[in-house]
């Protein structure tokens, strides 16, 4: 069950950006709702106290006021004179509204705290995701961000189809649901080698400024870089505006 999240495959969008990946992830106790998957801040700061970092604070608290009020998505954008300010946060598409409001919480700390006075930072949590920047950012943009493999191999040709099937399957799905969001699972049987009762867990996602068809082009993009994982067991892809994700083990409720 341990999770090896640790082979960084491919960091792009690193231009004016810094990349914090932590060093392993946690445990899996109650699907890792909190722990941060990456959290990108913008190199430049603001000047504490002015106009940017007064509106940055009541537009992040506003996301979390949003958050305890039962939203799973939200997006917010201040243009006024001077100041272009978007925010948002998006919440897994399992997450009870009690689980999605901490993580959003949470994810509003780590903001401050990891990218201090930052004028943009991306905190991607397993339970949730925060952004803000100085600019609009709600197109659909698959460039891919983070590709983290589990360093657990399995080379059997048949696990490697039953992942081609369910990553498909999360992959065709999540367009068409509630909060783009979708997770599968399936029994892989008596696999050679494996024990009873072993299973793939897997779950996409994009953002909620996305259209169906957008998310579906954006998760499309990378269908096989999975693959970029050399037979993990599990793997996450993360770009701009979606994600998905597998694993051996239950990662979400
Ligand atoms: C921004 O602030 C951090 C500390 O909060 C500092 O390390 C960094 O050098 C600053 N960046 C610029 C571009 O001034």
């Amino acid at each position: 069950m341990a999770m090896n999240l640790s082979r960084l495959t491919a960091v792009l969008c690193l231009t004016f950006m810094m990349l914090i990946v932590p060093p392993t992830a946690a445990t899996s106790k109650s699907y890792d709702d909190l722990s941060d998957v990456y959290i990108l801040c913008n190199t430049q700061n603001y000047t504490a106290g002015d106009a940017f970092d007064n509106q940055l604070k009541a537009s992040l608290t506003s996301l979390q006021q949003l958050a305890q009020r039962r939203s799973s998505y939200r997006l917010l954008q201040i243009r006024g004179p001077g100041i272009t300010l978007m925010t948002s946060f998006q919440c897994r598409g399992d997450l009870s509204p009690s689980k999605c409001s901490e993580c959003v919480t949470a994810a509003v700390q780590t903001a401050s705290s990891s990218c201090p006075s930052s004028i943009g930072s991306r905190v991607q949590k397993n339970g949730c995701f925060l952004r803000y920047e100085q600019y609009s950012y709600n197109v659909e943009d698959s460039s891919v961000v983070v590709e983290l493999c589990n360093t657990q191999k399995n080379t059997d040709p048949y696990f490697k189809n039953q992942v081609q099937g369910i990553v498909s399957r999360v992959i065709s799905s999540a367009p068409r649901h509630k909060n783009l969001f979708a997770s599968a699972s399936v029994s892989l049987g008596s696999q050679k080698g494996s024990s009873a009762g072993f299973k793939l867990y897997a779950l996409a996602q994009c953002q909620g400024y996305l259209s169906p068809g957008q998310c579906a082009d954006c998760l499309t993009a990378h269908s096989s870089s999975w693959q970029d994982c050399d037979a993990a067991v599990g793997s996450q892809i993360h770009s701009v505006s979606c994600y998905y994700r597998f694993e051996t083990y239950p990662f979400f409720y």
